[in-house]
């Protein structure tokens, strides 16, 4: 139990060290869960974001990767060791989700930047947005004002492939109100990390240099997959 502890308080923190202290995996138990972060370091430079509001940007996603990997491996152990009734075990299970998304978004969010180039008119993102939403204009208001949103969260351009809809959506934290069966299209990050460094409470100026900033080639590779 003394582990559990430890680990949880771990996660609280965020921290990236205090999983140097983590115990090895049970005998028997599946093989460690493989996640390593990915390198977004091409962005460093890019318009609008300062580097060290990025770097720091990308710290905090590395967090995520560490902390989705050392769940599961906690997680992985616990069922090993036949503790899948323990109270703990269940906390770590609910905790997933947030560590997992955390880590997908902020990829995603990254992915979908470094772009200079509109969007293709011709494209099938581009089509499926006028039609969707009476014109690309009328999207991108709807999409700045959720993002505009009292809180903190994301932004997410989904496609709903069951039914070939696009929908903007909030998503509070990283893991309550997505889309079951839907697919991620566009993703912005409107915590405060994201934006206060470099804007202050002046959360429209970071979206304006979002919407500078999208690979929207990268958006319309997302799309009907
Ligand atoms: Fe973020």
């Amino acid at each position: 139990m003394k582990a559990i502890t430890i680990t949880l308080a771990a996660l609280a923190a965020g921290s990236l060290f205090a999983m140097a202290a983590e115990p090895a995996p049970a005998p028997g138990a599946p093989a460690a869960t493989e996640y390593a972060p990915r390198d977004f370091s091409k962005l460093l430079g890019m318009p609008g974001f300062s580097g060290t509001a990025l770097s720091n940007h990308f710290k905090l996603y590395q967090g995520y990767v560490s902390n989705t990997k050392l769940v599961l491996d906690k997680l992985n152990a616990m069922v090993a060791e036949g503790k899948q009734a323990d109270p703990a075990c269940a906390e770590l299970r609910r905790r997933l989700g947030w560590e997992w998304n955390g880590m997908r978004l902020h990829e995603l969010y990254f992915e979908n930047l470094g772009g200079t180039n509109a969007p293709d008119e011709a494209g099938a993102l581009h089509k499926k947005i006028v039609r969707d939403f009476g014109g690309f204009d009328a999207w991108k208001k709807e999409f700045i004002g959720v993002g505009k949103m009292r809180g903190i969260g994301w932004v997410i351009l989904y496609e709903d492939t069951a039914n070939n809809r696009l929908i903007n959506v909030w998503v509070n934290e990283h893991d309550v109100s997505h889309l079951a069966g839907a697919k991620p299209i566009l993703v912005m990050d409107v915590f405060e990390h994201a934006f206060m460094p470099d804007y202050q409470l002046e959360r429209g100026a970071y979206i304006d240099a979002f919407f500078s900033n999208i690979d929207w080639s990268v958006a319309e590779k997302r799309m009907g997959k």
